[in-house]
């Protein structure tokens, strides 16, 4: 198709756009009072700021009283590529208009996304099962990872986030609804954290060894010696955009090795562009033995994959694999216009010419504001810590909420999580777009740290 390139332009003059007497306005507190009668269980991100979103184009949402907001979280890390982009947009109409769903049958669109997958991604993840949630495709990676090794134990790491399913809920921290215990061969680690490390060499830095070896000593007194598998975030983001020290993953995958653990890399948040490569492990080298792919790779549209590498792929044989939407026909459309679009508007350098504007910047609000302990990004995943104290680290939630909501009142839409405010903006952002959010969240923490006695 052919469309102007600059259909992601923001014209800064006209956005943020706040012409309601309040933010909400009326009729979004409204519609969404009217809602919530009904519909129970929204997420902090809603409750916390109840807009009612009627429209959204490249990098702006606009809510139903007429505000336009820019958008700084991608729905939450979904739409990478920006809301509606034209090419994703006319492939799922135009799959749509010709077959809705003839289950796994393979299909001329089908065939050519996974071709051009497999050839996108790094080394010889070559085995590929289409699923519609992350969570349904983390669910098979681990079914993968048993047959393959015909073990049936998991590890996974504090912090980690990987879906709500009966097994994939026992990845992470448990709650009591999730059931009456973790399930039976989930266990959890700790997680190399260079910000707050609990195992330090002597000069006060992660000691990544450390972790390694409480790794081995934990297999040994909790587990039953048979391992499938560790299953890791590259980067954490429910856990608020938490990054490795940057030797865990060569390490942790010759550990793997080793030992002949599978490891497994859930990249539902973390693939497709979101940090500036197809995939974030790539930024340390190394190959998973499978991976798992959702949110941006579909932009939108409900698509997720697991992916398999060459000597495991067969394994995907017995894990009766398919389901009843997975690589539908406008799921395959989506997901290949994504990787089109990515291809042709250079949108992996983008990810990275934004990265090189956020850094820095990042490191100047911290000189800024001493209620920043810490900042981290890569790509467009980014992550502000919010302190009561540098040298205790007291985690500052009631800053961190009260930041989140400042800034969505000054027109710019993102997701809380607690004291760590979480930023993942679309990766066709333009510089001068990303400098007016930095702005925004700039002047707001700098009015929170007033407020709650802790300006200059
Ligand atoms: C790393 C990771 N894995 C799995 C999931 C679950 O994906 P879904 O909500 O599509 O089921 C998420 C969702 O946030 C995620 O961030």
């Amino acid at each position: 198709m052919s469309y102007d390139i600059a259909w992601a332009k923001v014209d800064l003059k006209k956005v943020p756009r706040l012409v309601s007497p309040e933010i909400p306005g009326s009729k979004s507190r409204e519609l969404h009072g009217r809602a919530t009668r009904i519909m129970k269980g929204y997420s902090s991100q809603v409750k916390l700021f109840p807009v009612v979103f009627e429209k959204g184009r490249g990098c702006t949402l606009t809510d139903v009283d007429g505000n336009t907001y820019l958008d700084f979280s991608s729905g939450i890390y979904v739409t990478t590529l920006g809301h509606c982009h034209p090419k994703v947009t006319e492939a799922v109409q135009k799959a749509a208009g010709e077959l809705m769903n003839c289950h796994d049958f393979t299909t001329p669109l089908k065939l050519q996304l996974l071709e051009k997958l497999v050839n996108i991604l790094p080394g010889d993840l070559r085995g590929v099962q289409l699923y519609d949630s992350g969570t349904t495709a983390v669910e098979a990676a681990l079914r993968v990872c048993r047959a393959a090794t015909g073990k049936c134990e998991f590890l996974s790491c504090y912090g980690d986030f990987h879906g709500k399913s009966g097994h994939a809920v026992s990845l992470a921290r448990m709650n009591r609804t999730n059931g009456p215990a973790r399930a039976s061969g989930f266990y959890m680690l700790p997680r190399p954290n260079p910000y707050r490390p609990l195992f330090k060499k002597a000069d006060g830095t992660i000691d990544t060894d450390e972790y390694i070896r409480f790794f081995d000593e934990f297999i040994v007194e909790a587990t039953t010696g048979q391992v499938a598998a560790i299953v890791l975030e590259p980067i954490q983001g429910w856990a608020g955009s938490i990054f490795p020290p940057e030797d865990f993953f060569p390490k942790l995958r010759k550990w793997c090795d080793q030992r002949k653990y599978l490891l497994v890399a859930d990249e539902v948040l973390t693939s497709m562009g979101r940090t500036g490569k197809y995939l974030a492990m790539e930024h340390w080298n190394t190959l998973p033995d499978v991976v798992t792919l959702g949110k941006g790779f579909g932009n939108g549209f409900p698509v997720t994959a697991m992916v398999v590498r060459a000597p495991y792929a067969e394994a995907i044989e017995n894990i009766s694999a398919s389901t009843s939407y997975g690589g539908n026909p406008m799921a395959c459309a989506a997901a290949l216009a994504s990787i089109v679009a990515i291809e042709e508007e250079g949108l992996l350098e983008n990810a990275k010419r934004l990265e090189d504007f956020f850094i820095p910047r990042l490191e100047q609000m911290k000189r800024a504001h001493k209620i920043i302990g810490d900042v981290r990004g890569k790509g467009c995943l980014m992550g502000i810590e919010l302190v009561k104290d540098r040298a205790t680290k007291e985690p500052f939630d009631e800053a961190g909420k009260q930041v989140y909501q400042r800034v969505f009142r000054k027109g710019l839409a993102w997701i809380p999580a607690g004291h760590i405010l979480r930023m993942s903006p679309p990766i066709v952002m333009d510089v001068d777009v990303a400098a007016k959010c930095m702005d925004i969240i700039d002047e707001a923490i700098g009015e929170t740290e007033k407020e709650l006695g802790f300006g200059n």
